[in-house]
């Protein structure tokens, strides 16, 4: 316990996941699945926390789970590398989020910000709060603990989970003896991997705002959203005006996923990047073209996403055992830790007799 390295993450399944997955999370999570660095890599889908503020719609879970798995697949999570596995049947985790919310106050739980944002969000401060979406957070710390991570990649929105998670550790650890071991987050390097905004210039890619490509979107659609829908720099109107390329979409979008050999390939008016944002700033570059050259950078990127993602498309039987197989392993992992918890805690009463001996001399002892 505690020399290894090991990698938890996880992803709401609410829905196919998209370009700012790919940017913010996907693209880094097959580098580390690859990186060798690492004794084990778990991806958790975490359907129980979906449904903390989906009750009235497990369907929507139930349908999301596999395109979201089919999304891991087609970017490259390779499941000889990574563990799949799906919460709801992991009942260690409920079991340690049961004791875990015991060492939390509810004052610390409504401290956490990213919760605050998405109570907000939804309504919840007028409807009412259910108290599961409340106290999302411990389950995660449960997550978290139940396979020893030491390392979570997830975006800066997650860092009060980790906070609380490291919290709960210390706490868990002072009472009943060292037992879990202390999580770090990971966060994306830089800001455009933080956060892809959406088409429509909005801050993030996001469902509810319907401003997403999808990984799964087929060329036409691609297209479609570029050409008609995608915030560019409405100060400029006339080709010939100078432009910005800051909060400008299509450049963002650029920074994000084109390489050097793209202008080769597609764009040999300019060298790199650089040279084309200084003519688009200058004036004489329109949008169009920007546009036609962004088509083909993502289309260079999603073809082959969308490739691998209709071969298991065509077989789901093998996805479903993918993931079946990646559970039934996560069940051995998690349930080990749920062990050495209760034992930690001496709850461990039907691991061996050992408990009757002590009952015996409790009472004896009272008797004289
Ligand atoms: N809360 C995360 C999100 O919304 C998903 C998640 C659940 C998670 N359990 C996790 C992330 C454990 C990292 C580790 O994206």
């Amino acid at each position: 316990m505690g020399e290894k390295n090991i990698i938890l993450t996880g992803d709401r399944p609410t829905g196919r996941l998209h370009l700012g997955h790919y940017v913010g999370s996907l693209k880094r999570r097959v580098e580390l699945q690859n990186s060798g660095l690492f004794d084990a890599i778990n991806i958790l889908i975490a359907d129980d926390q979906a449904l903390t503020d989906n009750a009235d719609n497990p369907a929507k879970i139930r349908d999301s789970i596999v395109n979201v798995v089919l999304d891991y697949l087609s970017v490259g999570i390779d499941p000889t590398k990574t563990t799949i596995c799906v919460q709801s049947a992991l009942p260690a985790l409920h079991a340690l989020t049961f004791y875990y919310l015991n060492l939390v106050t509810t004052a610390r739980l409504s401290r956490n910000p990213t919760v605050k944002a998405e109570i907000q969000m939804r309504g919840f401060a007028e409807e009412g709060l259910p108290t599961g979406f409340f106290i999302y957070p411990v389950s995660q710390a449960a997550d978290i603990t139940a396979f020893d991570a030491t390392v979570v990649p997830v975006g800066d929105d997650q860092l009060p989970m980790i906070e609380q998670t490291r919290e709960i550790v210390e706490k868990f650890n002072k009472i009943y003896g060292k037992t879990l071991v202390l999580p770090r987050a990971m966060i994306p390097e830089n800001e455009m991997q933080r956060r892809l905004p959406g088409i429509d210039g909005k801050a993030k890619m996001s469902k509810s705002l319907g401003n997403c490509i999808y990984l799964s979107d087929d060329p036409k659609t691609v297209k479609k959203l570029v050409n008609g829908k995608m915030f560019t720099d409405p100060q400029h109107l006339a080709i010939s005006d100078p432009g910005h390329t800051e909060g400008n979409v299509v450049f963002t979008y650029l920074d994000a996923l084109c390489r050097k050999e793209h202008f080769a390939m597609f764009l040999p008016d300019y060298a790199d990047l650089e040279e084309m944002k200084e003519h688009y700033r200058r004036g004489g570059l329109g949008d169009g073209v920007c546009k036609k050259f962004l088509i083909q950078v993502l289309e260079e990127t999603l073809e082959p996403i969308r490739a691998e993602r209709a071969r298991w498309e065509a077989d789901i039987d093998s996805v479903y055992d993918i993931i079946r197989e990646g559970t039934a392993k996560a069940v051995e992992t998690t349930n080990a830790t749920l062990a050495r918890v209760r034992k930690a805690m001496r709850i461990d009463y039907f691991e061996d007799r050992s408990i009757v001996k002590e009952w015996n001399a409790l009472l004896k002892q009272a008797k004289q």
